[in-house]
């Protein structure tokens, strides 16, 4: 049969393509592709193969069960082979009744005949490993490579914690191949790659992320450099065997689960015995239903005839047995196309890059947007509108765009770069030194971060606005009763009384609370402002340093850091904060609509109210930690102590309080409680 031109250049594109995969995934540990795409293709070949064998070359990838073995490891030449198994194609539920189906053909059941026995399993996603213990001792690890000769990985696994170095406990054969899966946590990756990152950060050259935990696995146990192995958290399930020799007699695959489970080899509590088809299918739904919450990825289960003697009796088609099938799950690696990148700005101002994603099916939802958390992230990622990228979404994690098709980048496409204004009220944006984010400074005017203005305005250690809480913020600025914090306090009964639950009632006891707001004091408001980096503490040190607002708003950087404990980074936030235009407006508007404090002298000449004060704390206050308020107390001037005498000038007391207080009501030392320290430390007590 003659070959078309077509399928002759096809063929060898394909080849071409997939022996570049292959280098990038076996040796490298760094894919451009996601699984899915690379087997697509290798069936794409496969077909076209199967069409015009002439086409099929010795050298083709099709040729060959995959895994190169590397220079600097020896060879191992495996006992037993290591094979593959076949994939269902099905990957609904009912890949299950067509698998049960064959295997009840090949050992020439009947209907009626009683069901199959089989094992099923998970399939962990990691590599797989062959460990050989002598007498009980593990002598050798090795990869797979090519199923019959692999790589001594022996001095990598040995660092591994769940491998036994020696089997324990009776009847231990004296030759035992353990077959099983090197993988990595997803706790244990994210770990890493947060490291990497790091590492990276700090300017390492030759220093990676991780695109999933199979290729982290798969690069530390191929790491030639055996201290670098070492940091890199592995774990390990048996599923298999190859050589034993000697040891107990065994009829089933699940006895030698078992046996290996006892002597020491962690074996997975989700293998399981399953009963004909309709066990594996309930088993295929238990198990992807759990898939999200285990605590590994695994990227599909397998089913095993559990009789050895049927497993032999059905044997092997070229390298893979009869008696076994991989049913997958949907992929959690998928290309798509990054169509957009827009910037999100969070409640507390800080800006969010997310790529907009050509819908596409991954880890068994729909996914259409995924975060590139921050500028830094996007570039080192290097992710443009326009590209294709993988999208990966295993478990609870977030979809997360883990590396770019570099091939199918288009010509002229821009790298990303972080907006100069806020994408939501145009305020400035700045990155502090130091920090990976950006943040919108409009804090009192963005709309993005109003709910939370206003409820860290209104609580109890700022303006006290009693009954403002949560879900009433929430109706007010979703019905856009209230826009920006001065409209609190232009608020009518009609317009409260018109939301839902509001009786009239509560109106006015709102309206009573916020009619009392207006008088506070000047570290309240300060803190109530929301300017980050500027804590209770820090409010109380700028009001007295500085005595009055104006003198805050107007002071240069260097006035700030006149101010003890503010540094250059809080200095910086402050004097960002009022140079936003915006926000003076609104502390304006504040102002007109009648909230007001007094203003005292600046700390030159104006002592701190507690100077020279001895207070010792006890219990747990309502709000404030212990660490909290003895801030707060030494920078109004409190010496704070541990232990109650006739010196002490007030103990703070909280829930159980214990022979502090005793001692304090023995001596007749004023005793507070937060209410009190507040007023005391506001020099109104
Ligand atoms: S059995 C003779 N069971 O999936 C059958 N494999 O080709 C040998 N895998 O290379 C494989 N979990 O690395 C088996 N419970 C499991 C498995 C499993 C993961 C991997 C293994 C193998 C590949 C399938």
């Amino acid at each position: 049969m003659s070959i078309p031109a077509q399928a002759q250049e096809r063929a060898d594109a394909l080849r071409e393509l997939l022996h570049h995969h292959n280098y990038r995934y076996y040796v490298l540990d760094q894919p451009e592709i996601p699984d899915a795409e690379y087997d697509r293709l290798f069936r794409e070949l496969q077909e076209l193969e199967a069409r015009y064998p002439a086409l099929a070359t010795p050298d083709s990838p099709t040729q060959r069960v995959g895994g190169a073995v590397l220079e600097g490891f020896a060879k191992v030449r495996h006992q037993v082979p290591m094979l593959s198994i076949r994939t269902e194609t099905d990957i609904e539920p009912s890949g299950a009744i067509s698998f049960d189906a064959r295997v009840r053909r090949e050992l020439g059941l009947q209907e009626g005949e009683p069901p199959v026995e089989y094992v099923a399993e998970l399939k962990f996603d990691g590599l797989a490993i062959s460990l050989r213990y002598e007498h009980g001792v593990l002598v050798q690890a090795a990869t797979r490579g090519d199923g019959e000769v692999g790589e001594d990985v022996t001095q990598n696994i040995r660092t591994i914690g769940q491998v036994p170095l020696k089997l324990q406990g009776a009847h231990v054969p004296p030759v035992l191949e353990v077959r099983g899966e090197v993988y990595m946590r997803r706790d244990d990756f994210e770990r890493l790659n947060e490291q990497q990152r790091e590492k990276i950060a700090r300017g390492a050259k030759n220093e990676k992320t991780f695109v999933n935990p199979r290729n982290a696995a798969a690069g530390a146990v191929r790491q030639l450099d055996p201290a670098i192995a070492r940091q890199r958290p592995l774990s390990f399930y048996a599923y298999g065997w190859g050589e034993i020799a000697g040891g107990p007699a065994f009829r089933t695959h699940y006895e030698v689960l078992q046996a290996m489970k006892g002597w020491g080899v962690p074996v997975s509590d989700r293998v399981a015995i399953a009963h004909g088809a309709e066990d594996l299918v309930k088993y295929h739904q238990a198990v992807g239903q759990a898939r999200d919450s285990l605590p590994f990825d695994i990227d599909g289960v397998v089913y095993k005839v559990n009789s050895l003697a049927l497993q032999q009796r059905m044997g092997f088609v070229t390298r893979e047995p009869r008696w076994a099938v991989a049913h997958k799950f949907p992929a959690q690696e998928q290309m798509t196309v990054v169509e957009s990148i827009a910037v999100y700005v969070g409640r507390t101002g800080k800006l969010t890059p997310v790529a907009h994603l050509k819908p596409v099916f991954v880890g068994g939802v729909t996914v259409t947007n995924a975060t590139l958390h921050n500028e830094d992230e996007a570039r080192r990622k290097d992710v443009r509108v326009g590209d294709t990228v993988i999208v990966r979404r295993a478990g609870d994690v977030i979809p997360e765009v883990v590396a770019v098709v570099p091939d199918k980048r288009a010509h002229g496409a821009k790298p990303f770069a972080m907006p100069h204004v806020c994408p939501v009220c145009g305020s400035a944006v700045v990155r502090e030194e130091g920090e990976v984010d950006h943040r919108c400074t409009g804090g009192l005017f963005c709309s993005a971060q109003r709910k939370f203005s206003i409820l860290h305005f209104a609580q109890r250690r700022a303006m006290d606005i009693e009954g403002l809480g949560e879900k009433l913020v929430d109706q007010m600025v979703d019905q856009k009763v209230i826009r920006t914090l001065p409209d609190l306090y232009r608020l009518g009964l009609s317009g409260l009384v018109a939301l839902e639950r509001m009786g009239e009632k509560s109106a006015q006891n709102l309206l009573a609370a916020l009619e009392k707001s207006k008088h506070t004091t000047l570290p309240r408001f300060l803190y109530g402002l929301g300017i980050r980096h500027v804590g209770e503490s820090t409010a109380r040190d700028l009001a007295l340093h500085f005595g009055g607002l104006d003198a805050i708003m107007d002071a240069d950087i260097e006035r700030l850091l006149e101010v003890p404990d503010v540094g250059p980074v809080v200095a910086e936030s402050i004097h960002a904060f009022f140079r936003e235009r915006h926000n003076r407006e609104v502390i304006e508007q504040l102002r007109a609509c009648g909230v007001h404090w007094e203003e005292g002298e600046p700390a030159a000449r104006a002592p701190k109210p507690l100077t020279g004060k001895t207070v010792v704390l006890t219990g747990t206050l309502p709000t404030l930690t212990r660490d909290e308020a003895k801030d707060l107390l030494e920078a109004a001037g409190a010496k704070v102590a541990g232990s109650v005498s006739k010196k002490t000038d007030y103990v703070i007391a909280g829930a159980e309080a214990g022979s502090k207080l005793d001692k304090a009501n023995e001596l007749g030392v004023p005793v507070l409680d937060e209410q009190g320290l507040r007023e005391l430390l506001d020099g109104r007590a």
